[in-house]
């Protein structure tokens, strides 16, 4: 993206247009900016100005005074970017859009520079205040459909729906429950003419977004306060959009590659010995996996930083015991502090010296009761709160303690119908380029999740300047992305739950949240054991992968159905650890790009929107390979899966696909009958998939060559990225392999590596699929096709320079 930083100071020039000219008697004002435009129809004013080509930023003022200019999503770097533009008539434009304001009602429409409208708002009533809130009205075609929107139920598409944000312990949620956990105000309209466009409104107070539901034409975006701030973001395509939202609002980090393992919790692993024995449990059942989780049951009377010193004696001892069997705990760290005065509670006395927690209106100490009792909590938006909370967690980092869980922080209240605390509490801002001042619950109630995951961030990444956090994070908002990983909260053991988890994920991944994961196999309830292993199946290909259950939900740990279902989930979760170089190289791409990991089938391929398929439960992971449960994962009966294009492979037997095409349609259609023990995963013509042999942990180091697997086709390449796997600054490698099918054969093609990362393997064992018949490879000694599996495989050394490898039949 290419941008110029624009003061708002610069030389003005006012707008002699015709049609303000025309306006009626209202005071209209226009003011020409270096990258917009400010309109004023004396009842309120309108700044539209252009960050980038495709980034709009639109203000609206009551009157003539803004609001202050501050965000907790958009840093102010990012918001004060701008491209010269060229006035209009009626507006501005870029090189992708122009920009139309109408005088007399400030009602904006936004076209491409062909003309195609991105969006227009409704013209009758585009704008209304009411109190202290507002409405915004955009007029919506019927093709259109809604997508985003952060972790919120209901159908996929949003269309016909309306929602309320407003973060929410949200426990037993179902898919009618609205609000829940996050609170995301961006969405994604795709499916009319001009492409897709995302929106995103950036007020923090409780919000309503209606989509075409009241009025099929319109969708009405209302807030209860706070500033009219959002940003129309331009496609024309979905990944357009998303990569232009992550840039506003920042990307994620990468993780540690130990939290894309398999990760065990359950609340109430109720002793150090009970977490030693699950950890030789995985281990005897030789299920790969990474990390185990504690719940509150390892603390002090569910006091944060606390440990429970006769159940878990040395926290320290734990951590280092299993760590040798290669796992890392992750620790519970609820942000309500005990209010535990005069009983030695470092995080409560330290909170109360430094001035850290939350007030009543009437300046005294709020304090309402959640796990620990009576409790206070953080005045996460005052940067010197934060730090002090950061620094919290020093001697849990200094007994070994890997990563933190931020759970709670919508904030949750018990014992109150609101499930939260008043609108009344008092915060203090004193943070970023917000001017220091007091703030209500009903401003800062949508962030307060968010700035509890960053103060963790922060905490850690001073506490260990060069190791990646893991934080998980239940409540968050736009941006969240950049401090944690999220899962979906308390869901339930059904089969439509499973499905809605997929559809959450996908949504979150839209919403710039690409690291989320859903409890498997349900927290609430208990699964049949055929749930849990199509669960176990599915979950192995989504990002965060954690099994996880209630502690009054009958045992869920993969074993506890019985040695049939878990030797199938057994070779799903070693699949995930064998995919992980792929799975890894994803996961880098999207803190560059924002392209989420796992993906909605129409964000690489939206032909297949118009697929006879139903692409409910459809997803890809990176852009090449494409998993298809059936769209009801209940049910026994046959379904379709679409590939968008004939010569897909199957990716467990790596043959091409023979399926079918209806009616002359491009797609490959395959019937499929579902069987517990398979999930049907397609791999892209022309995908090139790096793999690596099972390991028990990634601290394992594989044995033998890295594996690359060729799947011939157009577009044919495929990335390599490798590192330590923990550092945040570390030699990286990065190395692109392509192919060329020529008639006679396939050039494999490896480019310069980059970067001075030294990987663990010396060598590389090439399949290449789809072949028939005997083939050589020149300057390769043993080459061994089998005609069954339609293959040809051959061992190189490890290749740093750029080289050639072609593949000939005989
Ligand atoms: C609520 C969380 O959503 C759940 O995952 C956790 O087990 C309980 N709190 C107890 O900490």
């Amino acid at each position: 993206m290419k941008r110029i930083a624009i003061p708002l100071t610069a030389t003005l020039t006012v707008l002699a247009s015709p049609a303000i000219a025309q306006a009626p008697a209202q005071a209209v004002a226009a003011t020409a900016l270096p990258n917009g435009v400010e309109i004023s129809n004396g009842a309120a004013t309108i700044r539209v100005q252009a960050l980038t080509d495709s980034i709009i930023r639109v203000r609206i003022a009551r009157g003539g005074a803004f609001p202050e200019d501050a965000s907790w999503a958009v840093s102010a770097a990012t918001r004060h970017e701008g491209v010269p533009v060229q006035s209009l008539a009626d507006g501005f434009q870029t090189h992708a859009l122009q920009v139309h304001v109408s005088p007399k009602s400030l009602g904006l429409t936004i076209t491409d520079r062909q003309g195609l409208v991105v969006v227009r708002d409704n013209e009758a009533r585009p704008l209304q205040f009411d109190g202290n809130g507002f409405t915004l009205r955009k007029s919506t075609p019927a093709a259109e459909q809604f997508y985003g929107f952060g972790d919120k139920t209901g159908p996929f598409n949003r269309r016909g729906a309306s929602y309320v944000n407003w973060t929410t312990d949200a426990w037993g949620f179902d898919r009618g429950t609205d609000p829940i956990y996050k609170s995301i105000p961006f969405y994604i309209a795709t499916g009319d003419k001009a492409g897709a466009y995302g929106l995103f409104l950036d007020n923090t107070f409780r919000s309503g977004f209606d989509f075409a539901h009241r009025d099929p034409e319109t969708v009405a975006i209302s807030a209860d306060g706070g500033p009219i701030d959002y940003y129309i973001i331009a496609g024309p395509t979905v990944p357009d959009v998303v990569r232009r939202y992550t840039d506003l609002t920042g990307k994620a980090p990468l993780p540690p590659r130990w939290g894309m393992g398999y990760q065990q919790s359950r609340y109430s692993y109720m002793t150090a010995t009970e977490v030693r024995d699950i950890a030789a449990r995985l281990r005897s059942e030789r299920i790969p996996s990474d990390v185990i989780w504690l719940d509150i049951d390892f603390q002090d009377r569910n006091r944060p930083f606390s440990t429970n010193a006769e159940t878990f004696p040395d926290l320290k001892g734990l951590a280092h015991d299993v760590g040798e069997r290669g796992f890392r705990l992750v620790a519970i760290t609820d942000l309500h502090v005990a209010a535990a005065a005069n009983q030695g509670y470092a995080p409560y006395d330290s909170g109360i010296a430094g001035d850290h927690f939350l007030k009543n209106a009437d300046r005294s100490l709020y304090v309402a009761p959640v796990w620990p009792g009576p409790s206070v909590f953080p005045d996460f938006t005052r940067k010197s709160s934060r730090d002090w909370w950061g620094n919290l967690y020093k001697p849990f980092v200094a007994d070994g303690i890997a990563g933190f869980w931020n759970d709670m922080n919508e904030p949750a209240i018990f014992e109150t119908p609101t499930k939260t605390m008043p609108l009344s509490t008092t915060h203090r801002v004193d943070s970023d380029d917000f001017a220091t001042r007091t703030a209500t619950h009903a401003e800062l109630h949508n962030v307060y999740g968010m700035e509890n995951s960053r103060a963790t961030y922060d905490g850690l990444l001073k506490l260990r300047p060069n190791v990646r956090p893991f934080v998980m994070t239940r409540a968050t908002f736009a941006g969240g992305q950049k401090f944690a990983v999220t899962w979906t909260g308390d869901n339930n053991s059904t089969w439509d739950h499973l499905k809605l988890a997929v559809q959450q994920m996908l949504n979150l991944g839209l919403s710039g949240i690409s690291w989320s994961g859903a409890d498997i196999p349900g927290f609430i309830g208990g699964a049949s054991p055929e749930l849990a292993t199509r669960w176990y199946e599915i979950a192995a290909f989504t990002p965060v992968f954690r099994g996880h259950a209630a502690n009054n939900a009958p045992r869920a740990e993969p074993w506890v159905d019985g040695p049939d279902h878990l030797a199938i989930r057994r070779r799903f979760i070693e699949e995930r650890y064998r995919l992980l170089p792929y799975f890894y190289e994803v996961a880098e791409q999207n803190t560059r790009t924002g392209d989420p990991i796992m993906r909605p089938t129409f964000y690489d391929y939206p032909e297949l929107a118009k697929s006879p398929c139903d692409q409910a439960m459809a997803f890809t992971l990176g852009r090449d390979v494409l998993v298809a449960p059936s769209p009801k994962p209940e049910s026994t009966h046959p379904y379709d899966a679409c590939m968008p294009a004939p010569g897909w492979y199957d990716y467990w037997s790596g043959l091409p696909v023979s399926g079918e095409r209806k009616d002359g349609t491009p797609f490959e259609v395959v019937r499929e009958t579902p069987r517990l023990d398979r999930l049907p995963v397609f791999v892209r013509p022309g995908a090139i998939i790096a793999k690596q042999s099972l390991i028990q942990s990634t601290s394992e180091t594989p044995q033998g060559p890295l594996e690359i697997h060729v799947y011939p086709g157009h577009d044919c390449s495929g990335k390599l990225y490798w590192d330590d796997g923990v550092s945040i600054r570390g030699a990286t490698l990065r190395q692109t392999v392509r192919c060329t099918l020529g008639k006679d054969g396939i050039m494999l093609h490896f480019d310069k590596r980059e970067g001075g990362f030294k990987p663990w393997w010396k060598q590389i064992a090439v399949t290449i699929h789809g072949w028939s018949g005997p083939a050589r490879v020149r300057g390769v000694r043993d080459v061994e096709a089998d005609a069954a599996s339609r293959t040809v495989r051959f061992t190189i050394p490890d290749q740093k320079a750029a080289a050639d490898f072609v593949l000939s039949r005989f």
